[in-house]
Order: C-alpha cells, then structure tokens, then sequence
C-alpha cells in the first residue's frame, strides 16, 4: 500500500531522526511480503523509504492498528484510521521509547523445566535474540529488539534463557483480513548446542496456549517443505497440518535458504479437542499408501483416498551447501509436486506427519475431503 500524499511529508520529520544505523529497520523479506498478508501495511515517502509500519493487533478482544514509527507531531493516527476504517483503535508504538519502563529489566517467567525456562523477555535478552538470530541464519538483517518490549505490535515475544543466555526465541505478529483473525508466528530459532532438547517445542506450546487465552483458534506461519528437522517438530510433535503450499514465496535466500523459499503455509489449532481430533486421524497408518519417491516425484496411479508418502531429502541443508545444482533440482520437481497435491480442496491432500522408512523420509498426506469429514472443522 503506497502512502497517502498527506503521509509523505511525515518522511520528511523521519528522515531528521531516523537511526542511521538500521537498528529499528525489520527485514525486507517482512515489510516486502509479510506485513501486507497479515493485513498491515508499510507508509513511504516519496523517494520509497519506509517511515512507518502500521500493524494489526488484537488487543482486550478489540481490533486495532499499532503504527510503529518515530513520527510525532502530526496526524498521523487520523490518516491510518482513513486507511483502516475497520481498526476500532491505532494507536502509536516508538522503538526508540521500548524498554524505557521501570520494569524493562523485569523478566517474566512463563515456565521453568528441565534447566531452562520459558519468559517474555526483557531488555537484555531482547538484544540477545538479535544475536542468535544472526548465529542461527548467518545474516545481519535480523528482527529489531523492540518487537519484544511488550507494547510492540508483536502478538508472541517469549525467549527460551539458560544461565542468563537467551538459547530460544519466538516472535509472531496478529493477522486480521476481512472477517478472518490468527496469529502469524513469524520466526522461531534455537541455538545449535541446545537443540533436540524440546525448547522449540515448549516455546510453540507456549505460543498455542497464550493464543488460546485471547480467544484465537488458529495459528499459522510458513515452513520450507524439505526441512526435516522442521517437519519432526511442526507434524509429530506439535500436531500442525501443511494446508497449502506456495513456490517461491520470498524470493530471498540465506545461509540456510540458498534455493528459492518455498513454503508449506501451517496451520495449528489451538483448541485441545480439536487438536486432538486431528492428531488420532494422522496416528491412523494407511497400510498401504501410494509411496512417491525420489528422484522423480511422480504419483502413479494414486490409489483413491490412500495416504500418500512423500520423499524428502534427508538433509536438506546439506544438500544445498554440498550440490547446489542437485538441490536446485529437487527443489523444482518438489515444487511442481506440492502445486498439484497440497491444499483444502477436493481431490488435493493436506501434510500431517513424517516418518522415516528404511533410511528414507516421507511426509505422510492425507486427503482433504476425507480429513475434513473426520475432523468436521474447515482447515483453510
Ligand atoms: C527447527 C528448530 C527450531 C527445532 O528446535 P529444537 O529445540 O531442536 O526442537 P525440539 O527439540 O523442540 O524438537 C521437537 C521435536 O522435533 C524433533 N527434532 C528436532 N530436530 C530434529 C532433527 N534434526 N531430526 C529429527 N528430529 C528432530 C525432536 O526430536 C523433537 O521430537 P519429540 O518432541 O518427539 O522429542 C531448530 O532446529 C532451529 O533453530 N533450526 C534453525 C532455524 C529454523 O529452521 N527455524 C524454524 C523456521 S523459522
């Protein structure tokens, strides 16, 4: 969404104050294609430089938009609710201003197990998941600490910490579009030396029962398919459902991205029953699904309603670093795969498992209309 004339001139303030070390700058793969789909929208000036983002939020069962901006002095709240006419409040957040409160060196302690807890951060460990966001992903271009200071527009701010050390994070922002409200989980990392240890787990458990507490029944975020390590926690542990896919959904890549970013969109109920529910359909094993294998990827004769097994890679990031012209490959024909089969629809399938058989890994789909008649929920 392109900036009314009236907001231009707001740049203008900006450009006087602006950090000139992009400490408050999101990541452009965030402002570019994330934003907008949650519902929110980025305000430029005239020469395309972000001067303000505007943010929905669902606050005390009330719709609204957090417009998160250094801008003061102007009208600015007027022009958004023009933009938004549907935002029952805006309001407006300054990065600058976060964790500037009494208890900005408060840590607030959800839970404590196995030798970590699970808290929503305070200043310090803010500033650390900076620092294992770029551990983790090896880029400079890294979600801003402000996000977690508890005013910010962001709908889940929690940190995994051991020893005063932030091991885990977890940021996810509201979505709001027409009648529809979830939470968008947005980036989730845990540091190499504690992984396989549950944190990532705790933390989208975490994440589930806050959403649950507001009233929100969905979460949904986006996962690159050939992730194994992902689809163990997302599938098996967390009980989520790949309900529809999108080729190239960033157009960025990374150290741990080097092929286009693909993504399975997520969708993970938040009530228990529900979850449940469709937790016993994919505990149910077809005894004889249609196995589509590498490297061809080619469903043949697809029994009618049998579960398909998909292959994947066994190390997709591997792959990528060892054969980037073999990954690339893979990565096509995947693609070409998940476009025909994936979605909520009749005769398309939807992911909620995987399995490995014989030394090979297989997302395990089910078809929607058959799930759907079991579930008696709508997964779009
Ligand atoms: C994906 C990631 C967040 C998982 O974190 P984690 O703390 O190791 O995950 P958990 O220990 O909670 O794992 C949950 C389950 O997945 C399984 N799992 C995790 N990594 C696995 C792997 N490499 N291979 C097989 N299973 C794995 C665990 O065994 C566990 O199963 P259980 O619940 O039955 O015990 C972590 O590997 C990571 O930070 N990766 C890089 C960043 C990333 O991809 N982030 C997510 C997308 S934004």
């Amino acid at each position: 969404m392109n900036a009314p004339e009236d907001l231009l001139r707001v740049s203008k303030i900006q450009e006087a104050i602006k950090p000139s070390d992009g400490l408050y700058h999101l990541p452009n793969h965030f402002t570019e294609v994330a934003l907008s789909q949650n519902g929110g929208a980025t305000l430029r000036d005239d020469s395309g430089q972000i001067v303000a983002e505007c943010f929905p939020i669902f606050k005390n069962g009330r719709k609204g938009i957090v417009i998160r901006t250094e801008v003061t002095g102007t009208n600015l709240v007027y022009q958004v609710r023009n933009l938004f006419p549907w935002a029952e409040f805006v309001q407006i957040f300054s990065p600058a201003a976060s964790f500037k409160s009494t208890n900005a060196e408060q840590l607030e302690v959800v839970k404590i197990i196995d030798g970590f807890m699970v808290a929503h951060p305070n200043r310090v460990s803010a500033q650390q998941t900076a620092e294992l966001q770029r551990l983790i992903w090896g880029t400079t271009s890294v979600y801003p600490t402000d996000l977690y200071d508890q005013e910010s527009p962001a709908a889940t701010k929690l940190v995994a910490i051991k020893q005063d050390q932030v091991i885990g994070f977890l940021l996810g922002f509201w979505g709001i579009k027409d009648t529809k409200l979830w939470l968008e989980s947005q980036i989730l990392g845990v540091h190499p030396n504690y992984r396989k240890r549950g944190v990532a787990r705790i933390l989208k458990e975490q994440q589930r029962l806050e959403a649950l507490e507001q009233g929100i029944e969905v979460i949904h975020w986006t996962v690159d398919p050939l992730q194994c390590p992902n689809a163990y926690l997302n599938f098996n542990s967390l009980g989520a459902v790949a309900t529809a896919f999108d080729p190239d959904h960033y157009g960025f890549t990374n150290q741990l991205n080097l092929v286009s970013a693909s993504r399975f969109k997520m969708t993970y109920l938040t009530s228990p029953e529900v979850l449940n529910k469709l937790n016993g359909i994919f505990g149910e094993e077809d005894p004889e699904p249609t196995y589509v294998l590498a490297p061809d990827w080619q469903v043949i004769d697809a029994e009618p309603q049998a579960d398909l097994y998909l292959e994947v890679p066994a190390d997709w990031s591997e792959l990528q670093r060892t054969s980037l012209d073999e990954a690339m490959i893979v990565r096509k024909k995947t693609d070409q795969l998940f476009v025909r089969l994936i979605g909520c629809a009749e005769k398309k399938y939807v992911i909620g498992r995987i399995k490995e058989v014989a030394g090979h890994f297989f997302l395990v789909a089910k078809e929607y209309s058959k799930l759907k008649d079991k579930l008696g929920e709508n997964l779009e």
